[in-house]
């Protein structure tokens, strides 16, 4: 029986991740929860899996968690422990009962959580990008030292997880990630600059949280998807395709040296890899639908357009360039698109705002979490700047 922590259970990878051990009670016990403020969507999860410890972002989401718990009549007695702020995070990642955590906090509010639990040797479902994205050396090195089984939930890098079981390392020569191509693949390059953030939302295949629907709009999500490959199985940018494929079933194919391609086939649904995160090297049962091979289809294939999503670039320019580039990257990113959100800024100010962020952020080495956590903050910091002195009401981000 695995033992779980799921950081971020209130969002779209968390409620996935309960519901596979809803189906499976035999074989996960939840041992903590943590999430940000959504105290409507926390209340239910405690009172159905009824996990020891409870661990929210601020002490307000505390209270109104107690007040939650008090009116839906559960005893006392068996309330979870409740908890806050950052170390609370830590504290549920690394507890001695634990022996997998599901990573799927949004943002670097993760990392820390993510990292400490690495350094306690634990298996990681790993969903939170910015853990690689900006700590990728740091944490690799530390999954190295202490023997952490960090295995992806992301479905293209769980899907390149599961092709690279055909053959030796040694033996790969590429790796290719396929993106659908977003809600904007057919949109004309000039129109994107006036496309709104409910297009922007309307995601083709895939339902997911705010930040990363916008980042798959802009294609950052897929170079946020390269960089976390390269550190997950040691490849160069080089070394790495992007393809288009809009129907989204081809999740990633691994290219070996004869020329022969394997690729990972499945439905849209995150049950599948969340559940592979948690049975490998084993599979079982998984409650997804089942690819119908008697009726006629059409899987399509083609290269991204690099002057229409210019963010798809400047992820590989920044993984070249190690160091920082890509945690301002991530930074700056989240700033724009939270900017683009609010309305604030337009869809192609996203790229620009960016790149503007990286160009004027003198990049440095990076050899612990605090330093992370620092060039993070400074370079949201200078991407606000940024966004304040463009846009002509005030900005609340
Ligand atoms: N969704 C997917 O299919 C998918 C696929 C691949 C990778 N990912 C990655 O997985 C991560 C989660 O994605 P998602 O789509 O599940 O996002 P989401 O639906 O927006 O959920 C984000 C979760 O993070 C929690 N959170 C935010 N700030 C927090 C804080 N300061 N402390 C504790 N918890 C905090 C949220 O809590 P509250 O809601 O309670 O505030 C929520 O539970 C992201 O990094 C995303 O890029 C997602």
């Amino acid at each position: 029986m695995r033992t779980l922590t799921v950081l971020g259970s209130t969002g779209s990878i968390g409620t996935n991740t309960l519901d596979v051990v809803r189906r499976n009670r035999h074989l996960y016990r939840v041992y903590a929860l943590a999430a940000g403020r959504n105290v409507d969507v926390l209340l239910p999860q405690i009172l159905e899996f009824q996990p020891s410890v409870v661990a929210l972002a601020t002490s307000d989401g505390v209270r109104r968690l107690a007040e939650g718990l008090a009116a839906s009549g559960m005893p006392r007695s068996q309330w979870p422990e409740l908890l806050s702020g950052d170390a609370a995070r830590v504290q549920v990642s690394t507890a001695g009962e634990v022996d997998t955590v599901i990573s799927a906090i949004v943002g670097v509010a993760g990392l820390e959580a993510t990292y400490e639990a690495i350094r306690r040797g634990k298996r990681i479902g790993l969903a939170n990008k910015e853990v690689l994205v900006s700590g990728g050396k740091l944490v690799m090195e530390a999954v190295g030292e202490f023997g952490a089984e960090l295995v992806p939930v992301d479905s293209e890098h769980n899907g390149a997880h599961q092709c690279l079981r055909a053959g030796n390392r040694q033996e790969v020569a590429r790796l290719i990630l396929t993106a659908s191509g977003g809600p904007f693949r057919n949109t004309p390059k000039e129109a994107l600059a006036s496309v709104t953030p409910q297009q922007a939302l309307n995601h083709p295949t895939w339902r997911m949280g705010n930040r990363i629907t916008i980042d798959c709009a802009t294609l950052m999500n897929k170079g946020f998807e390269v960089i976390e490959a390269c550190w997950l199985f040691g490849f160069a940018p080089s070394e790495i395709d992007v393809v288009i494929h809009p129907q989204s079933t081809v999740h990633a194919m691994i290219e070996y040296s004869d020329g022969s391609v394997i690729a990972q086939i499945s439905a849209t649904d995150m049950r599948m890899p969340i559940q592979y995160a948690l049975t490998w090297p084993a599979r079982s049962e998984a409650p997804v639908p089942r690819i119908d091979w008697a009726e006629a289809r059409k899987w399509e294939f083609l290269p991204p357009d690099l002057d229409k999503f210019p963010l798809l670039r400047l992820a590989y320019q920044c993984q070249e360039a190690g160091g920082s580039a890509t945690c301002t990257l991530n930074a700056a990113d989240e700033i724009a698109v939270e900017a683009f959100l609010q309305g604030a800024i337009g869809f192609t100010s996203i790229y620009e705002i960016v790149s503007e962020t990286l160009a004027k952020m003198p990049p440095r080495s990076l050899h612990t979490i605090g330093g992370i956590l620092e060039m993070d903050r400074e370079s949201r910091m200078l991407a606000r700047n940024l966004i304040a002195a463009r846009a002509p009401g005030p900005v609340t981000v």
